[in-house]
């Protein structure tokens, strides 16, 4: 059986500035040792290898994000080195037929603004605004699609809920408060962008599991909170119904080397729940699993595009698949153990090697469709 994608399907990986670039200081880096990614997959140095690899993939797009502590590393204070060095990056994936998808909020802050109090700060959203606005003005016309945050409901609730990312906080009234401050960001750089670039398409990339209490939803509805303020949505489908281990155990549930969970129905549930509140193109900014030994990532991206293919032919408008992610890389507290790649890293050399599996990928790619 041929199950064909949508015309102009964009196929690709994501990746975040933090996990692969190396060299950044930032508010993660200065908060000990584990949470120092050091010189990491230095992809800052190797990114043209790096995309010659998604090329052969067959990809016609890319996921990345740019750290606003290397753009603003002093409130205020650009450094046009740093503006200038992802304007090669873009240009490298243009030259290559890749389309950027651009995120510009993925997680980690400059150390001024973190020292002020993130996204605590009464003002953060105008400080959030001030960085997009330089970089949407260098970019526009480079970039067309904008991802303004990177799943601002996973990253408040281990920062400011479980306490165990910076700034380390366990609150249920700062984790409200930081989520309605990442809405009200989302939604002044949503308008910004659009004054400076109308053709621009703007979204975030929103972690969703196949229930509602995985979500976290019943703290803060942020969805819900910015709905007319986006062209698309990005859709992150990681967790599948279960958060709890003694419930996976339960259930006798699939799992990935980290313990997470391996649903691929649940990403047509998560799909047809978007699509029944929102009704607005969808794009799985990712979706993917550590699996060292690439024993079960082929299967996976399969048994989840089944599903994709499946709503899709239910009428759910999505538009794209990212893997995540392109490279094996730092995967915040749990360092660089998991293995996420369908690029394997070395990091003894930091060698890269396509994995198997991304053979599968780049013939999905290629062909615009799962031949099962
Ligand atoms: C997502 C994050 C991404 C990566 C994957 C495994 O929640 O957005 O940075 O850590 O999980």
């Amino acid at each position: 059986m041929i199950l064909t994608f949508p015309k102009n399907f964009y196929w690709g990986t994501a990746t975040s500035a933090y996990q692969v670039e190396g060299g950044i200081k930032n508010d993660w880096s200065q908060a000990g040792s584990k949470f120092d990614a050091g010189i990491c997959c230095d992809h800052y140095n190797r990114f043209e290898e790096d995309f010659d690899l998604a090329r052969a993939m067959n990809n016609n797009a890319h996921r990345f994000s740019i750290e606003w502590a290397r753009i603003e590393p002093g409130q205020g204070k650009f450094d046009q080195k740093e503006i200038e060095h992802y304007k090669k990056v873009i240009l490298a994936l243009k030259q290559r037929g890749l389309e950027p998808f651009v995120t510009l909020y993925h997680w980690t802050l400059p150390v001024w603004f973190a020292e002020k109090g993130g996204w605590l700060t009464k003002d953060a959203p105008k400080h959030f605004e001030r960085f997009v606005k330089k970089i949407v003005s260098e970019y526009k016309d480079l970039v067309k699609f904008w991802i303004t945050l990177n799943e601002p409901n996973v990253y408040t609730f281990h920062s400011f809920l479980r306490g165990i990312w910076p700034p380390f906080t366990k609150s249920f009234f700062k984790t409200k408060k930081s989520l309605q401050q990442l809405s009200q960001a989302h939604k002044i750089v949503y308008q910004t962008i659009h004054k400076i670039s109308p053709d621009a398409r703007v979204g975030i990339a929103y972690q969703k599991g196949a229930s509602k209490l995985v979500n976290h939803e019943w703290i803060y509805d942020f969805l819900d909170s910015i709905e007319d303020f986006q062209d698309f949505i990005g859709l992150n489908y990681y967790v599948g119904k279960f958060s709890s281990s003694l419930f996976k155990k339960i259930f006798r549930v699939k799992l990935t080397d980290i313990g997470m969970e391996i649903n691929p129905k649940g990403i047509y549930y998560a799909l047809k729940d978007l699509k029944k509140k929102y009704n607005k193109p969808i794009y799985i900014t990712e979706n993917g699993l550590a699996d060292a030994k690439d024993e079960k990532r082929a299967k996976f991206i399969i048994d989840h595009l089944k599903w994709v293919h499946k709503a899709i032919e239910e009428k759910v408008d999505v538009r794209g698949y990212f893997y995540w992610s392109l490279m094996d890389n730092f995967e915040w507290v749990m360092g660089f153990a998991p293995r996420f790649g369908l690029i394997e890293i070395d990091y003894n050399n930091l060698e890269r090697k396509l994995r198997p599996s991304s053979r599968i990928y780049a013939e999905i790619c290629r062909n615009n469709n799962l031949n099962i």
